[in-house]
Parts: structure tokens; sequence; C-alpha cells
């Protein structure tokens, strides 16, 4: 763990980001920034290339930010995953999408552990940062990278730590949206933490992953809630002749208890339509 916990210390340690997507991308800015060596996966050649190339395909990356990170030999994408083996850290930002029955799809957490668990190596750190329901990191993803032969906690470090980036959200960004972390244990809570404390200004330890992927889904239920509830309220506003926005307006006078919420042609996106159902699956359970 000191050895590790050295590298993150002076930047010398090798980050991988697996999934180069609105979450992953910015994150792999970010770290190669911070002036880590990072390398990008994706399953897509087609997203490898234009990060190799320095052109960016998500709003939140200018070409600037991008070209500079490459150009400087910070950041290199590829999808050969048998370079998992050349990485002291291993962030997992794959999809999690919803089956056609609406379960919580986990097939792409999965198949990554598999493959993660294929090159795992001693003293790596795996976070997941995927949004997923509490539990999947203990009970899924811990099991199957322990078939490589390392235990969790002992050989190898495991963590959740969710993404909340909000993209096209200008104010906050990685570096000032405070970021939680829960590891399988409080080894790997503390190197999760120092980690993130590289790129975040702030960073929450927490007592578990469950704690971190319970905190996730709960924020965006909390907006899906809101959102469908201000959506309801401008369609009841419209027929009495009330101005909904003036109501926003007039409840947001109110110094605590409220928080405002406006209305839009849907919630959209993908993540916070579908992450209550991940609630509600465990829930069931
Ligand atoms: N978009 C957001 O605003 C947001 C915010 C917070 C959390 N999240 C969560 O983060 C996760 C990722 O979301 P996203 O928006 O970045 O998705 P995305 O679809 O933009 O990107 C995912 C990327 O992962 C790649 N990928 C899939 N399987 C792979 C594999 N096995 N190996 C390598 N690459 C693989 C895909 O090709 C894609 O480029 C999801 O769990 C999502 O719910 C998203």
């Amino acid at each position: 763990m000191s050895d590790l916990k050295q590298r993150l210390k002076n930047k010398t340690a090798a980050i991988g980001i697996v999934g180069l997507g609105y979450v992953g991308l910015p994150l792999a800015v970010a770290f190669s920034e911070a002036g880590f060596k990072v390398l990008g996966f994706d399953m897509q050649q087609k997203r490898v290339n234009s990060v190799n190339k320095g052109q960016p395909y998500i709003a939140d990356i200018d070409s600037e930010s991008l070209s500079a990170v490459v150009v400087n030999n910070l950041l290199q994408a590829t999808t050969d995953q048998s370079r998992f083996k050349e990485l002291d850290v291993i962030c997992i930002c794959v999809p999690t999408p919803l089956t056609r029955t609406r379960e919580p799809d986990l097939s792409y957490v999965t198949s990554q552990s598999e493959e993660l668990s294929r090159y795992l190596q001693p003293g790596q750190l795996i976070v997941l940062e995927s949004t997923t329901y509490p539990g999947t990191t203990r009970e899924v993803v811990l099991p199957i990278l322990e078939r490589s032969g390392l235990k969790g906690g002992q050989d190898f470090y495991l963590a959740y730590s969710p993404e909340r980036v909000d993209p096209g959200n200008k104010k906050y960004r990685i570096k000032n949206t405070p970021k939680i972390v829960g590891g399988i244990d409080p080894q790997s809570t503390r190197l999760a933490e120092l980690l993130y404390r590289q790129v975040a200004d702030m960073v929450v330890p927490l007592s578990s992953p469950e704690v971190a992927e319970m905190t996730k889904v709960f924020e965006n239920v909390f907006r899906s809630v809101n959102i469908a509830l201000v959506n309801e309220l401008a369609q009841l506003c419209e027929k009495m002749g009330i101005s909904v926005w003036e109501v926003i307006d007039a409840a947001s006078s109110k110094p605590f208890g409220y928080m405002p919420f406006y209305p839009g042609p849907g919630i959209g996106g993908h993540c916070i339509p579908l992450d209550p159902y991940y609630l509600a699956s465990k829930a069931r359970q």
C-alpha cells in the first residue's frame, strides 16, 4: 500500500480509465492535467483513434485541452486490455443501462471485471465509477476479480466512487464537485481518497462502497422525482392560468426546506431516468 501511496503523492502512478465516454474522458483528461500518465481504454476503435489524435467527441472536453495532454504524452488510448498489467490504478466508467424489462443490466460491468481479473496485479487499486445499485462492488465485482487468485483488501484494493459529472455544467466540474469514496476495507478507502484528492478539491471518505452506491442512486432519484414533480406542476399551472415560473421564484424565497427545479421537455439523458430502476430492483430483492 505504501508504494502506491507514494506513487499517488508524487504523481508517478500509472492510471487506467476504462470507458471513454461522458464520465471517463473528462476523468482521463483531469488526471493527465494533474501530471499523471493515463491510459484510456474503449471498445470503440473510433473513440480510441479520436483521443489519440486529440479530437474530442463530447462537448465538455475542448480540443485544446485534449491535444495538450496527448501531445505531452500524458494521455494515450487503446483497445488492448492486456495493458491493464502496466497500471497502478484502474477506474471503471462503463455504461450501466437497463434491460428490455427495465432491470439493471450489469453486463458491461461484469464483462469488464472478468477481463480485469485476467490481468489483475498485486497492489493495484480498482475503482468502480459507474452508477449502480448498493451491493454491486462487493457482491458482483469483488468475486469476479478474486477469480484471479488475488484477495481483495489484501492483494489488491477495491472501492466505489460515483462520478457526479453534470454534462454541460460550466460551474461545477471535476475539480470543484466533492467526490465520495467507499472502499471494501479501510486501506482501499484511504487509497481511493488519496487518488481523487489529486484532481478534486474535496473528497468525502465513507464507511463502505454500499453507502457510496446508495448515495449516488439517492441523488439521482431525488432529481428524477423533483423534475417529475415540477413538470406536473407546470401542466397544472398552465390549466389554471398561473405562471409556474412565478410560483418557483416565490417558493425559492424560502430559505430552508426547498430547492428549485425547473420545468423542461422531460428528464432526458441516460442516467437520471434509468437510475431509479436500479434502486427499485434492489429494493424488491
Ligand atoms: N453521463 C453522465 O452525466 C453521468 C454522470 C454520472 C454517472 N454516469 C454513469 O457513468 C457510467 C458511464 O456513463 P457515460 O455517460 O460515460 O457513458 P457513455 O456511453 O458516454 O460512455 C461509456 C463508454 O464505455 C465504453 N465501453 C463500454 N464497455 C466497455 C468495455 N468493456 N471496455 C472498454 N470500453 C467500454 C463505450 O464504448 C463508451 O465509450 C454509467 O454508469 C452512467 O450511469 C453518467
